[in-house]
């Protein structure tokens, strides 16, 4: 987590960095500051948002090389002191740091023994006294740098000015994203092109290991070991645009609003109507090898996690292959038996949550054949992965996820009938999916039409302290998913159960409190979900329906009702009310939407 930018060029460096801070606030809320070179460092932070830092940077806060930074806080709470940058004792160097120092409390003590005084209780604040320390004894930035890093263990996206070398700054990379811009005579870098892409849309990714050097004329890169690296920038797709609210009153509404563009450009060109078949040329597997595989493992975190339930059903149903999701987190500590006949999947909006990425780590060094399905193009995960499956989805900038969810989901589907057609998945069968794939954005746009209804019934069920989530098999994961998207943004605490175990225990808490939201498709199980209403409403609980028809008052007080797919699909459609029900209810208890409170969108700790 925590977002860092950097700037060296001809312009003011404040007002750029501070935009692009605000543009990485996905990352990290809780303080932020900004640096600038110009004879001595200048230097404001602040416990709050980019926009309190906004207010307390003076007008005449000038200097052409600057950082920023916006924290998500890990050693230390959030404060002024804590909030990075942070200078070295004789306030020459100045560090922005994204990931942790493991080794922090070691370097801290030898320092502290040396007579080096502390202003924060941050791990971060060792690197720039260290830093300092290697400037006098190296020639270049560079060096001091390079020297500095063989010492610390951990992982770290960096970013270093030198008040004695104004005019350049040198980020590395370890483990937390570093993205270099190349601009007209200036340069940037920053944990994510977001906040740069005002500027230029040409980028370099730095390589885990990799450290470089920018300057208003250029760059260059090198490795650990000092020898320079070769890099091709590349031409990202999205301009400032795309990071707008679009007239939205919040990033999570205009997200949900996009779902059927979203949907559709994950599918483009993908669908075969001739062969009823899925073309996924990044798995870059051919027909044997996608048939050889006895068992899919899909891990992700969050909300990729749930969307991979579904997507482990949509394997088990169209491809008959068994298939489990895990929490990426614990699959990595669990000493993973890896097996040379299961597909491991590693599901990633931001392609660079660090559970995730070790996991995928793991894996691999086990030799595991992993795939990834992401979001960010070019992110860790995505280049560690063998092949994979991008969302194209565009940016999501809002924390709780939501275009990124259903569009996982569908790529799943397109998994599914891709493994499925090499099987035993007929042609009928085939075009069933391709045909019901197809009606999904149409289907999407009719239950966003019913927003206002969703936001009349979230007013309603919001004023609950608890709410229970409950759905069958299909339905349970997303259960899980709108129970997730509650908590996270309204603070409503939500439980979500199989509908089957409620009688085994969570029974217990339903009553006029306790409101459940009832995912009821019509499927196979349409009558045993009936059954679990009619026990819910005896115990004088209040049922919130969604699914495809009206069972009538004694069984529901309030029905969402959502256009009918292929069973296989429903799911992803199942989702969309519980995402509105979620944003309207974080509405009406006037919650921060987008930033919900102690998150954030890239986990990149442990
Ligand atoms: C964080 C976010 C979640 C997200 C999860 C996984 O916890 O708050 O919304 O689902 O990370 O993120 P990823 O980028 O790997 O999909």
């Amino acid at each position: 987590m925590c977002g860092i930018v950097a700037y060296v060029g001809p312009r003011d460096a404040a007002p750029i960095l501070l935009e692009g801070m605000q543009r990485l606030e996905y990352r990290g809320y809780d303080s932020a500051g900004v640096v600038v070179s110009n004879r001595g460092l200048k230097i404001r932070k602040v416990k709050g948002r980019v926009a309190d830092l906004a207010k307390v940077v003076p007008a005449r806060f000038k200097g052409t090389v600057g950082l920023g930074h916006t924290r998500w806080a890990t050693h230390g709470v959030p404060s002024d002191v804590n909030a990075h940058p942070h200078l070295s004792a004789d306030e020459r160097i100045a560090v922005v740091h994204n990931g942790i120092i493991e080794n922090a409390g070691e370097l801290r003590a030898k320092l502290e023994a040396d007579g080096v005084e502390f202003a924060s209780e941050t791990d971060t604040e060792v690197l720039a006294h260290l830093i300092a320390k290697a400037a006098d004894e190296n020639d270049t930035l560079e060096e001091a740098v390079r020297k500095t890093l063989k010492s610390v263990v951990g992982t770290y996206g960096i970013a270093v000015i030198d008040a004695e070398r104004p005019g350049e700054v040198v980020v590395a990379r370890n483990g937390s994203p570093i993205v270099l811009g190349i601009g007209e005579k200036e340069m940037f870098a920053a944990s994510d092109v977001a906040a740069m892409v005002r500027y230029t849309r040409q980028v370099v990714h730095l390589e885990d290991g990799e450290l470089a050097v920018l300057k208003a004329d250029g760059f260059h890169t090198f490795a650990s070991d000092a020898r320079e690296t070769a890099k091709e920038p590349l031409t990202v797709d999205w301009d400032a645009g795309h990071y707008d609210t679009g007239g939205y009153e919040h990033y999570l509404l205009k997200e949900i609003s996009e779902q059927p563009e979203t949907i559709t450009r994950t599918m483009s060109g993908r669908l075969d109507e001739r062969f009823h078949v899925a073309h996924l040329g990044g798995l870059n597997m051919d027909a044997r090898e996608t048939r050889s595989f006895r068992r899919v493992k899909i891990i992700g975190c969050g909300s990729a996690y749930y969307s991979g339930q579904i997507g482990a059903q949509l394997i088990e149903e169209l491809a008959r292959i068994p298939s489990d999701a895990e929490p990426a987190s614990e699959f990595r500590y669990r000493n993973p038996v890896v097996d040379p006949d299961t597909l491991y999947v590693a599901i990633s909006q931001s392609g660079e949550t660090y559970d995730t990425l070790a996991a995928v780590q793991e894996l691999k060094r086990k030799g595991g054949r992993v795939i990834g399905i992401v979001n960010a193009v070019g992110s860790a995960i995505a280049r560690e992965v063998d092949g994979g499956i991008y969302l194209h989805a565009g940016p999501e900038v809002s924390v709780a996820s939501t275009k990124a969810f259903t569009s996982t989901s569908l790529a799943f589907a397109l998994l599914a009938l891709h493994l499925g057609r090499v099987r035993d998945l007929s042609p009928a069968d085939g075009r069933r999916i391709v045909e019901g794939l197809r009606r999904l954005p149409g289907q999407i746009e009719e239950i966003l039409a019913q927003g206002d209804k969703i936001a009349e019934l979230a007013q309603k069920y919001a004023k609950h302290p608890s709410m229970m989530f409950v759905g069958r098999v299909r339905g349970y994961p997303v259960a899980r998913e709108g129970a997730q998207k509650l908590k996270e943004i309204s603070y409503v605490h939500a439980e979500a159960y199989p509908a089957s175990e409620l009688k085994h225990g969570p029974l217990a808490l339903i009553g006029p409190d306790m409101p459940t939201v009832a995912i009821v498709p019509d499927d196979e199980l349409l009558d045993k979900n009936l059954t679990t209403l009619g026990e819910i409403r005896a115990r004088g609980g209040q049922v919130l329906m969604v699914g495809h028809r009206e069972p009538g008052a004694k069984l529901a007080d309030d029905v969402i009702v959502v256009p009918k797919n292929e069973i296989e699909l429903d799911p992803i459609l199942l989702t969309i009310p519980l995402q509105l029900l979620a944003y309207y209810a974080a509405v009406a208890l006037g919650r921060d939407v987008d930033k919900p409170r102690n998150l954030a969108k890239s986990v990149t700790v442990e």
